[in-house]
Parts: C-alpha cells; structure tokens; sequence
C-alpha cells in the first residue's frame, strides 16, 4: 500500500482520495436519492478499486438548494439520506477496509434555513445574532437599494433586501447567506464542527470555497462600496475585498490548533479557485489546512506543453509549502474529464477559454461540438494514468473509474442545480457530472436503486455500468484496478525526474526505477522502454523486439504507459 501507516502523521500525503457524490452514489432505501447505507453496502467496491481515501461531499441537513452545500445543521444528517448512526457505521465500515474518510466543511456560507441565520432575520438591525452574517444597510433615501452592484456567483445580486432596508450578502445562491468571520461566536462554532466529526472518527477535510472567508466587511471596509468594476479590478490577494485576504491564516492557524489535537493530526485540503495559484500555497503549510487543491492541471488540456508546465507550477508550490501535491481531472463542479478530452481544445491565453467551451457544449444539448467519444476516453486514460505515477495525492470522482461521460441530455424540468435556476440561459449547470452512477446494465436505475434516480440516467449508461466493466478486461475500471494497485506498490519517496524525450511526449523517472510516459500526440511514437507493466491503450501489445523485458518500442497515439 502507498499509505502503509494510517496512524503515520503523514499518511495522507501520497494517497488516492475518491470522492462521493452522497445523493448520487448509491440508493439503499429505494427513494431515489443516494444515502449513507448505500455508500457503506459499497465498500467492498471501493475496497477493490484500491482508493485510501473517501472524501463526501456535505451530507448534511440541507433543503438542497445547492445540492447540499447549503447546510442547515453542521452537526447532522440528512434525515433523507441516513442518521448519525448511519454514519457512525459506515466510518467504522470505511476503516476496517483500511480506507479513511473526509468530510466537506462549507464555512463561508450556511444556508438560509440554519437556525442562527432565522434569529438573525429575527432580530434587530445591529443586534448580535445579526452579526454573524454579512448585513449592511440599503442605499438611497429610502435604503432601498442594495449596497453595491457586486454579482453571485449563480446570477443575481450578492446583496438580498430583508424588508427593513437592510441587505445581507451572500456569494452564492440567495439561500446560501456569507458567515462574518470577524465574529469569535463563528469562528468558535466550526472549531466546536470539527471536534464534532473530529470526535466520530473522521480523518479530515475537505474545506469548501477555502480563500472567501476573510472578507473584512466589519472592520475596514469603507461606508461606500466601490462598483463591481473598481472591486474585481483589484487581483485577488491581501487587498481584494473578497478572497484571499491575509486574516484567513489566522483563522486556519486555528483550525490547525484543533487538528492537532488529535493523533494523528486531522488533515484537511482547501478548495481554491483563484488563478493563478502561487499564492495557494499558504493555505498548503501545516500552520494552516496542510494540503491545497491546484486545479491548473484542470485548464491545462491534453497538451503537452502546458501539461508540463502545471506539473513544474504544483510541485514547487507543494515543496514551497512543505506539502505535497494535489492531481485532480474531475469532481462534481465541472465537466467530466471524458467528455472534456473530446471536445476540440480552444487555443486561448485565457486560462478559462476550455471551461468556457464546455458551458456552450451543455447549453447546445451536448451537440455542438460534436463529442469524439473514442478520443475522449483514449485521452482520459492517458492523463489520467500518467497523474497517478506522479508524487503527492490523486483525486477521483465518483464515476471517472467508469470512464464516464458528462450527461448533457437533462430535461430542464429534471435540472437541479441553482445556476440553471439563476443564470440558465448561459449556463445550465453541473447536473450533468452528478447523475447517479450506473452499477448495473439493467434495473430501474442501473442498480444505484431499486426505483428511479432523483436525476435521469441516459440509456448508453448501460455500457459503463459497474457489473459489465468488472466483466471486461480492457474496461477502465480494470485499468483503474491495475493502475491503482501498482501505484500502491511503486510509490516511494516524493521526487521525480524528467528524462528526455520526442517533441509532445513526456517522460517521467520516479524512485525505484518507476518510468511513465505519455504520448500526447496522434502519432505512434518510438521510445526504449523496459518492462511494461501498464499501458491506458487495452489494444496495444509492445513490440516484438521488446519481448516483453525492454527494448525500442512503439507507443501508440495519446497514451500511456509504465515501465520498470
Ligand atoms: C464549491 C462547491 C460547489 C458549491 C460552491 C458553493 O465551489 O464545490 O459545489 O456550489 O462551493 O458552496
């Protein structure tokens, strides 16, 4: 196992983070909603995958306004997906397996149902239970008008009208009010969140919007808001009004102070957005959360040059902050990686022009462009096997182990997502990467359940299903097997060079002798190999001359593969 020791302070550092949707993952009770019994009857499953670590995302009370990350109740579940007994269990099911568990922890915003946000309605202007969210008063003669002209993140203005002419902020949907950070009774009731999950066995988090906590409204904010252009203008850092400002170190030192009470300390990956990312690496120190997500590999596309790139950017960012890094293609944010891959990359300076794609992609009914369905799955697992051979952590979604696609064919009455309900005539959402898993070829919903899904499953989920990939050797699941059990027995020490290689191929040593390559091109190309022992093409047997112990060999286009 690459996570030989869960006890080690360092266990986490180099180990395979699965994702769970919870809603969409597995249904045990036939609601039609995934749940806390369905996830553990899948253990075994993720047990054989060979993942270290299962990441959930919030499963806790939530009208589901943003599909869970409005949290009603920090210190709960979801009475419609389980109970704390449910979880209890299934921690306990995730640890005999050896697999440890993460928890998502959304602390820049509750959801408007949360108990303190209703007294906070309740009470008077200026009153304490108002000042743990964001309340300023309204402009104009009449205070009717919001504070500033500043947009959410899902349409709309960030500022809601309570009906007394004061607004109060919120950075997603109009459900989902901004905590103030500059108050103690806040910040003392996340350390009291993550005692509390802390306590029942949880080994870490995964911190949801990590870098808009800091705001500052209270403190130095001036009587007058500057407009949307003046604010965004500032880049984000110490001075933006909004993200990453520096009082955020000292709320996570905090957070450290509460994970190092624990044996071994708590972890915790901090979910951040901002590009580019050098300054991440502060949130990556163990004075703050300990590890980073650096979604740069997510922008970067199937090319080598830029591929390369992000991995020289994370790595340094990650020796920079003594962690280690973070490789992710997936999760339930963005377009599948599959899908993505078989989409014609969009030549552009703009680090966002590929995300851009997609977003016109779905609005289009996934028809324009057309998808290259082959070309997709070819690059997926040609990136994705070459990630897993790279130091530091990888993380999985649910559903990419299936080579999965995006689901772009949602009915707008089946659509749950807030941004279709805020901004659906640019933007239909992220329902398409959530679309509960297929288990079986058949069945009312492919074996997630024994009645409908909450969201429609497309009928070529058959072909991707669990049951039908187990059956077949070449299938991605099989890769994901091998691959995963490999990387367990092959990783060592964090360090990696770079041998030369053909234009577009890149070529990586890892401790131990552990060689990947990765053929971007749409060429077969020659290299020296060794002993081949994973290639992400199933159809691909090296070359004679090779006899399977080393030797020039072809690789075929867009591929990958391991050799010792
Ligand atoms: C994060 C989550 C996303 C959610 C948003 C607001 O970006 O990953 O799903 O909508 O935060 O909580």
């Amino acid at each position: 196992m690459a996570v030989q020791d869960r006890k080690s302070p360092s266990w986490w550092r180099q180990a395979v983070v699965y994702q769970i949707y919870p809603r969409s993952f597995a249904d045990a009770n036939g609601d039609g909603i995934g749940d806390l019994k369905g996830i553990t009857s899948r253990v075994p499953y993720l047990s054989d995958l060979g993942v270290d670590v299962v990441w959930l995302s919030p499963f806790y009370p939530s009208a589901l306004a943003d599909g869970g990350y409005d949290v009603d109740d920090y210190r709960d579940v979801d009475p419609k997906i389980g109970t704390l007994a449910d979880f209890d269990e299934m921690v306990a099911t995730f640890h005999e397996a050896n697999i440890n568990v993460f928890v998502d922890i959304v602390p820049n915003h509750s959801s408007n149902l949360h108990e303190w946000f209703q007294a906070a309605l309740a009470a008077q202007p200026g009153s304490p239970e108002r000042d743990r969210y964001i309340f300023r008063r309204g402009i104009g003669e009449d205070h009717s008008q919001p504070p500033s002209d500043w947009k959410a993140s899902f349409g709309g203005s960030t500022w809601e009208p309570v009906g007394d002419g004061w607004f109060y902020f919120h950075l997603f949907a109009v459900e989902q009010p901004d905590w103030n950070w500059e108050n103690e009774e806040v910040r003392q009731d996340f350390l009291t969140t993550l005692r509390f999950w802390s306590h029942r066995g949880v080994d870490g988090f995964r911190v949801d919007v990590a870098m808009a906590l800091a705001k500052g409204f209270g403190s130095d904010f001036p009587e007058e808001l500057p407009n949307r252009a003046e604010m965004e203008a500032v880049p984000i850092g110490p001075d933006h009004m909004l993200y990453d400002r520096d009082m955020i170190d000292d709320i996570y030192a905090g957070w450290r102070g509460v994970f190092n009470e624990y044996d071994p300390p708590r972890v915790a990956v901090a979910e951040l957005w901002a590009e580019p990312s050098p300054r991440k690496a502060r949130y990556a120190t163990d004075k703050s959360l300990g590890q980073a997500f650096y979604f740069d590999i997510m922008h970067a596309g199937f090319n080598a040059t830029k591929v390369r790139k992000v991995v020289e950017d994370v790595l340094g960012w990650a020796a920079e902050s003594g962690s280690a890094s973070t490789w992710v293609l997936s999760n339930h944010d963005n377009v599948r990686h599959a899908t993505r891959f078989g989409l014609p990359d969009v030549v552009s300076d703009d680090v966002w022009a590929n995300f851009d794609r997609d977003r016109k992609w779905l609005l289009s009914g996934g028809v324009d462009p057309v998808e290259d369905v082959a070309t997709g799955l070819r690059r997926a697992r040609a990136l994705t096997t070459f990630l897993m051979a790279l130091p530091g952590s990888m993380y999985l979604y649910q559903g990419e182990e299936l080579g999965l696609r995006e689901v772009a064919e949602i009915p707008p009455e089946d659509r749950q997502d807030p941004i279709f309900f805020h901004d659906g005539d640019n933007n239909v959402g992220r329902d398409g990467c959530r679309v509960p898993l297929p288990w079986t070829a058949d069945g009312p919903s492919f074996g997630f359940g024994t009645g409908s899904a909450h969201l429609p499953q497309p009928g070529w989920f058959a072909d991707y299903a669990v049951s039908v990939e187990a059956a077949e050797s070449s299938s991605t699941l099989n890769l994901y097997r091998k691959a995963l059990k490999l990387r367990s027995q092959l990783q060592g020490a964090e360090e990696l060079e770079w041998a030369d290689a053909p234009e577009s191929v890149l070529h990586i040593v890892r401790p131990g002798g552990w060689h990947a390559v990765i053929n971007f091109t749409k060429e077969p190309q020659q290299i020296e190999v060794g002993e081949v022992v994973l290639n992400s093409d199933p159809s691909w047997v090296p070359d004679e001359t090779t006899d399977g112990r080393g030797g020039l060999s072809t690789i075929p286009p867009e591929t990958t593969i391991w050799f010792l």
